[in-house]
């Protein structure tokens, strides 16, 4: 089985003006340029991706969205079409993080469907699920990860999913300083995969990357890294300054 390529992805949420995403991209791209072996996304806001997307052109760093909606176009007041994604220059696009499912609505019906819209426009999804706090104690986690794929993924091929990537994001370790354990990383990395082996077999379960997503810092991420199942970070607020972004994707 080929190794997964470490992926070290940026969520800079309603964080940067468009002065603030330059500047921190220009200093990216110089701190980053180094970097082999690694696939590097930063995902700043809407208004501020085509900016970006000039400065990181030539640069190991891929421009990502953070969220999109699933018609091509039409009345749909304030909304961002996977096509008009494209055009900024992003190549992922996060779907379903817990901010848009606490916040906005989101939920498994229509983050399939835009999963899908994503596909279909040539965007790599970076699907995230995750426990609240009151799930894991009363011992729901799984059920709860396991309805969160199957029907984020339900009615694709596995030739629709050959790019997807899927973040695991335990509500309880988003922007709170509590990190999920290495341990309890792997133990629901290890599920997520082996339920995409019984969904889909075993060819994407060894190639697709599972991102753990909360809380992580410069001083847990090698741990987090060293387990077998975890390919990579989904990084919020470490993310948004340059060094301790670079200090991430130099994890070793
Ligand atoms: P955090 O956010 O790193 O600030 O905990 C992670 C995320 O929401 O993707």
């Amino acid at each position: 089985m080929e190794k997964r390529k470490p992926f070290i992805a940026g969520n800079w949420k309603m964080f940067k003006t468009i002065s603030e995403a330059i500047e921190t991209s220009e200093q990216l791209v110089k701190l980053l340029s180094g970097t082999i072996g690694k696939d590097v996304m930063i995902a700043p806001p809407f208004t501020a991706l085509y900016s970006v997307s000039g400065i990181i052109r030539e640069s190991c760093i891929s421009l990502g969205a953070q969220n999109l909606f699933w018609e091509k176009e039409g009345a749909y007041t304030g909304e961002i079409s996977p096509a008009m994604l494209g055009s900024a220059g992003c190549k992922y696009v996060i779907i379903g993080h817990s901010e848009r499912r606490q916040y906005f609505g989101d939920n498994d019906e229509t983050v399939n469907k835009k999963v899908r819209a994503a596909l279909e426009a040539g965007l790599i999804p970076i699907l995230c699920v995750g426990e609240s706090e009151k799930e894991r104690e009363s011992n729901y986690t799984f059920s709860v990860l396991d309805k969160q794929v199957k029907k984020g993924l339900e009615g694709f091929s596995l030739d629709d999913l050959k790019t997807i990537v899927i973040a695991y994001e335990p509500l309880w370790a988003i922007g709170t300083g509590k990190t999920a354990t290495k341990e309890q990383a792997q133990e629901v990395h290890l599920f997520l995969r082996s339920l995409i082996e019984k969904e889909f077999g075993d060819k994407l379960s060894g190639s697709i990357r599972i991102l753990y997503g909360g809380s992580v810092k410069p001083d847990n991420i090698s741990e987090l890294m060293a387990m077998p199942d975890v390919d990579g970070a989904l990084v919020g607020g470490a993310s948004l300054n340059p060094d301790t972004f670079s200090k991430l994707v130099n994890y070793n």
